[in-house]
């Protein structure tokens, strides 16, 4: 699983240029692939890509509809299609105070409607300290009690990784992410084993480094995935490794 993060990046005429470069790049492959543009160009985006084997999504939701000025509900992805939500990402957290509360109400309206794809992950002052599992554990309690959807997915995105060039050692992140996995696993109602992306720096030189790794399964990929060679070059790679 793959899945582009565009951030607040890209217009009309950015659209056009990746969508042929991804076209002209990627080889025939079954991995699933998502990219969340900004939510206004969601739809034109999904119409320009159809012919391509590429899921839309957005980079987050509201919970709830009615008078809330600027929010985008749950129902009105399902009326449009939408692939998948992300929720919870570093930026959401930091630059726009959204906390676990929050964020449970997110997975909670999401799941059973739309895939979801929960980021957490540590500061560099946490990693420091040595409390990165301490950090995702908590992060991950919003899970708890709850009967996940099968696709339920998370994203480990070390803060400090992400748009800095920096990664976490490729078996960290395959131990950190069986972690992810059990704390899942034990807490869900349903006892669910989710997939686990890696995000943070991931690019088409060091990303099979990350998907040789067992418990690695896909990335969430931002910077690199705006344009549609190299995000196309990350695709084929997961595939070649992950086929083996
Ligand atoms: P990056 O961003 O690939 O640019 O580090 C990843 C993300 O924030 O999802």
């Amino acid at each position: 699983m793959i899945i582009a993060n565009w951030k607040c990046n890209g217009n009309k005429e950015m659209m056009f240029s990746w969508t042929a470069d991804y076209e002209r790049e990627c080889d025939d492959n079954d991995t699933f692939v998502g990219v969340a543009p900004p939510s206004i160009y969601f739809k034109q985006f999904c119409i320009e890509n159809s012919f391509l084997n590429i899921l839309g999504g957005v980079q987050d939701v509201d919970y709830l509809d009615g008078s809330r000025t600027g929010a985008i509900s749950v129902d009105m992805l399902t009326d449009l299609d939408c692939g998948f939500s992300i929720i919870g990402h570093s930026e959401r957290r930091q630059i726009f105070n959204e906390n676990n509360n929050l964020i449970k109400e997110k997975l909670k309206s999401l799941n059973n409607e739309i895939i979801t794809i929960l980021c957490i992950g540590e500061t560099k002052e946490e990693n420091d300290k040595g409390l990165t599992k301490d950090v995702l554990k908590d992060q991950l309690e919003i899970v708890n009690e709850l009967s996940l959807d099968a696709e339920f997915t998370v994203a480990y995105e070390p803060v400090w990784a992400i748009g800095s060039g920096l990664t976490p050692e490729p078996k960290d992140i395959n131990e950190i992410h069986k972690y992810i996995k059990d704390v899942v696993q034990s807490n869900s109602a349903n006892n669910l084993s989710p997939k686990v992306l890696y995000g943070g720096s991931v690019t088409d030189k060091n990303a099979e480094s990350f998907f040789n790794e067992e418990f690695v399964d896909g990335a969430l990929v931002g910077g690199a995935s705006l344009d549609g060679t190299t995000f196309a070059k990350i695709v084929n790679i997961f595939n070649k490794t992950k086929e083996l």
